[in-house]
């Protein structure tokens, strides 16, 4: 009887402390939004343009898959899930702080799963779990522009090969205009930008350093933070030079995405698309 006891009170603690880790991963997720939000006065509205064109492009498709590039603590993939239900992402990304809030995440989640890739590395495709099956829909927000404009070209390049014939990339993010030909809407988007964050942090949302700090505290992610140092090394304090809507454009038709443009747009924030060829697409 003893016996029996002690495995009942060890699988209820072993529940409780699951669920501990997916309160406190939620409310981390949760103030991260807040957070990004800050900096991006409509990403809530970025995210339901991309998951209503995600359930859109996967009609007819029995389990559609999709990955979340640079996906964080999974953010875009949640949202991507609520509008494609029956769907099963990826969220990959390099950052091993992130991806531990999005695997505690996951565990609540079978639709969800994680894969630690670094974009800039030419075999990040090659993860077991990207490489896995073709995907119906690659999405990012607020994320490529971390690359270099080689790496960015180079990860374009790549995805061809793991979305199906007419699959779609969506890649939320701002890109800047340019500050001589497009002085004046360079500046209002920049102010603008300047008013949100004024406004936003003004009250009680986390900014950026604030929210890793509540990270810090907490010692569940103690381990990944320390990842986190050596992963990145300086590279994590370097913003690469910024690239137009052009280039991006340029980058995804020859990459191989026979029709690309932009599917919504605020100031010089977008999300612009690439579709894949409905003939597969040779390496
Ligand atoms: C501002 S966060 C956005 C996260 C998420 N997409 C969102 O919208 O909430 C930028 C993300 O890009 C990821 N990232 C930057 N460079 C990367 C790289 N080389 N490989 C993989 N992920 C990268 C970071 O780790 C981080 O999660």
């Amino acid at each position: 009887m003893n016996d029996t006891t002690t495995v009942v009170d060890t699988t209820l603690a072993d529940a409780t402390l699951a669920d501990t880790r997916i309160r406190d991963a939620r409310m981390l997720a949760a103030r991260w939004d807040a957070q990004q939000t800050g900096y991006i006065r409509h990403r809530a509205e970025r995210f339901d343009t991309i998951a209503r064109v995600v359930a859109a492009v996967c009609e007819g498709v029995d389990e559609p898959r999709i990955l979340d590039l640079a996906g964080g603590t999974g953010s875009l993939a949640a949202r991507v899930l609520t509008a494609v239900p029956e769907g099963r992402a990826v969220v990959a990304d390099k950052d091993p702080a992130l991806l531990a809030i999005a695997a505690d995440l996951a565990s609540a989640d079978p639709r969800l799963t994680t894969a630690e890739v670094d974009l800039a590395r030419p075999d990040w495709a090659e993860h077991p779990l990207i490489a896995d099956a073709p995907f119906d829909a690659v999405v990012s927000s607020t994320a490529l522009h971390w690359l270099q404009p080689g790496e960015l070209v180079d990860v374009y390049r790549a995805l061809p090969g793991i979305l199906r014939p007419g699959g779609i990339l969506l890649n939320g993010d701002h890109l800047a205009y340019d500050t001589h030909q497009e002085a004046t809407l360079a500046r209002i988007a920049r102010d603008d930008d300047a008013e949100m964050q004024e406004s936003t942090f003004a009250g009680d949302t986390d900014t950026w350093d604030e929210w890793w700090q509540a990270v810090a505290e907490s010692p569940r992610y103690a381990e990944a933070l320390r990842r986190r140092e050596s992963v990145w090394g300086e590279a994590l304090h370097q913003a690469p030079p910024k690239v137009t809507l052009g280039f991006h454009l340029e980058a995804l038709r020859s990459a191989g995405f026979t029709e690309t443009g932009t599917v919504w747009r605020y100031l010089d924030d977008h999300v612009l698309y690439g579709i894949t060829p409905n003939a597969p697409v040779r390496a």
